[in-house]
């Protein structure tokens, strides 16, 4: 089946700002993939974010900055569908209908609570119960292709064994999706060299202003080698990031650090220029966007409309085959 026919879809969390982990991770894949295939369907996952947002002002906030996120890297509204989950409340019953066919134990062996379990934290029921929500987005519009960073794989793969078991009990109703995920930007490092993530402060903003971008880039960690020592470069953290920001340059670079002929200092410092570059032009074309708030909110109203009508199709066909449907 050639891409014409498929249809892809992602999402993202509205839980802040998106860093270039998202970015490298996830949301260009959504921009250089757009045009390929038959649907492009990119939402914003807002009730996966309630599990930690819970603050109304910031809620309505944030999805309203993930939307122009969306549109500042270039997705467009002419080859992408972008709407939010809260809009097609059918998602939610999906997911209710989901649960009746998963064990908790099956659940309980999902990455995402097992650390959260071991952080000691309180759990919400809606956290456990995340890979559900997850499996109710993408079934829903028979997607074929999810574009993820690697911390998701699992949540595709849950959503395949539900969508096989469902099949397996009510008959052939989901097609079963894959997951794309770009092996050299499976985890992008975070300026300490752990996997970059809000949740440990090593962050660079997709949208950072030079300045935050040369702070966040000085703090990165290296070890204490002098400026003539030979250095590995596939153990330095700046090396990692350059692998996305200075491809031109990369053997050269490669060379130096090999030959003892840079310093930590000066690789910063070209990282830091290769930075500015590629986030500039997105950074003002998101302060252009900002200008049209009702441009961005009529996209998403729009992307709303339209995915409610298809999710209530598949639905229709959903409550036919698990027995509730009794008239039209
Ligand atoms: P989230 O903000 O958790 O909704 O994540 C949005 C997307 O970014 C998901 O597809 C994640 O897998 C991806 N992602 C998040 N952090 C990273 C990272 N450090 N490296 C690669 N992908 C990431
Ligand atoms: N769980 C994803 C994340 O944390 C966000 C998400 C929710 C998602 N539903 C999805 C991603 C469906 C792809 C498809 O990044």
């Amino acid at each position: 089946m050639t891409n014409k026919r498929k249809t892809l879809l992602s999402g993202v969390k509205p839980t802040g700002k998106p860093h270039i982990g998202n970015y490298f991770g996830a949301m260009k894949q959504f921009v250089d993939l757009q045009g390929d295939y038959g649907r492009t369907l990119i939402f914003i996952a807002d009730y996966h974010a309630l599990n930690n947002v819970q603050n109304r002002e910031e809620m309505n906030n944030n999805i309203y900055e993930i939307a122009l996120d969306y549109l500042a890297i270039g997705l467009d509204p002419k080859n992408v569908t972008i709407f939010k989950q809260s809009d097609i409340p059918q998602h939610s019953e999906l997911a209710v209908i989901l649960n009746s066919i998963t064990t908790m134990s099956y659940l309980m062996r999902a990455h995402a609570y097992k650390d959260a379990q071991a952080r000691n934290k309180e759990i919400s029921v809606g956290t456990f119960d995340y890979p559900m929500l997850m499996a109710a987005d993408i079934l829903m519009y028979d997607a074929d292709v999810v574009p993820v960073g690697q911390d998701q794989k699992q949540h595709i793969e849950i959503t395949r064994d539900i969508a096989e078991k469902f099949n397996r009990i009510f008959g052939e109703t989901f097609k079963i999706p894959e997951p794309l995920i770009l092996e050299n930007v499976a985890t992008v490092p975070g300026t300490d060299g752990k996997k970059m993530s809000k949740s440990y402060n090593n962050t660079i903003g997709l949208f950072a202003e030079d300045e935050e971008i040369e702070k966040a880039v000085m703090s990165i960690v290296t070890d204490s080698k002098a400026p003539g020592d030979t250095k590995d470069p596939e153990k330095d953290n700046i090396f990692a990031l350059h692998k996305l920001f200075s491809k031109e340059q990369l053997s050269d670079l490669e060379k130096r650090y090999k030959e003892g002929g840079i310093s930590y200092k000066e690789s910063k410092e070209i990282l830091i220029e290769n930075i500015k570059k590629i986030i500039k032009p997105l950074r003002e074309k998101r302060k252009e966007l900002e200008k049209d708030k009702e441009y961005v909110l009529d996209i998403l109203r729009e992307g709303g409309d339209e995915m409610r009508a298809r999710a209530e199709k598949k639905m229709q066909e959903v409550r036919d085959k698990i027995g509730t449907k009794l008239y039209e």
